[in-house]
């Protein structure tokens, strides 16, 4: 599978734009970590893209939100890949470091997004880490966005500081398509 086919199956099953936006996001930032790491980046951003992939027929059964996407792509994903979208709703422990990745990458996606929206221009391209860890820090910012889950990205060595760098930068690079 290749990103376009990530979206192509993505598109099949989530229908509104806005959580669409979401999983491409989730996949840039995914992909910026994979790069850090010196992991396969078409294979992690594809997972950012695809983690989502069930929240229209779960929104309503929360506890089965990602076991549900196991099941639909069933042998397109590997274990680790299994794993990964399943803890990122706390359906199986953290162990990797794509595990790790999704679990951060997915608020902090909900995070820039925010900020972004609060910007004059409405535009990603001025957005700086320094601003975005002010956002960060104040709770009552884009309260849903888990900051303890973000924090996670620490366990596997990556400082929040820099944390902030990639994932501005990677959805910077794909600004169109989210509409930032
Ligand atoms: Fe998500």
């Amino acid at each position: 599978m290749n990103r376009d086919e990530a979206i192509k199956i993505l598109k099949e099953h989530v229908k509104t734009d806005n959580l669409v936006n979401h999983c491409l996001a989730v996949g840039a930032i995914m992909k910026g970590l994979a790069k850090e790491f010196g992991e396969d980046e078409e294979r992690w951003e594809i997972i950012g893209i695809l983690h989502d992939l069930d929240y229209e027929y779960t929104k309503d059964n929360p506890e089965i939100h990602a076991k549900k996407t196991v099941e639909i792509l069933g042998d397109k994903l590997s274990e680790e890949e299994k794993n990964a979208i399943l803890a990122h709703n706390e359906h199986a422990p953290l162990k990797t470091k794509l595990d790790f990745s999704l679990y951060a990458a997915d608020p902090m996606s909900g995070l820039i997004t925010a900020a972004v929206y609060v910007r004059p221009d409405k535009k990603i391209e001025g957005l700086k880490s320094k601003s975005l860890k002010k956002k960060f820090k104040d709770k009552s910012f884009a309260a849903g966005a888990n900051r303890e889950n973000m924090k996670k990205i620490e366990d596997i060595g990556i400082e929040l500081s820099r944390f902030f760098e990639i994932s501005i930068e990677s959805m910077k690079e794909i600004a169109d398509e989210l509409g930032l």
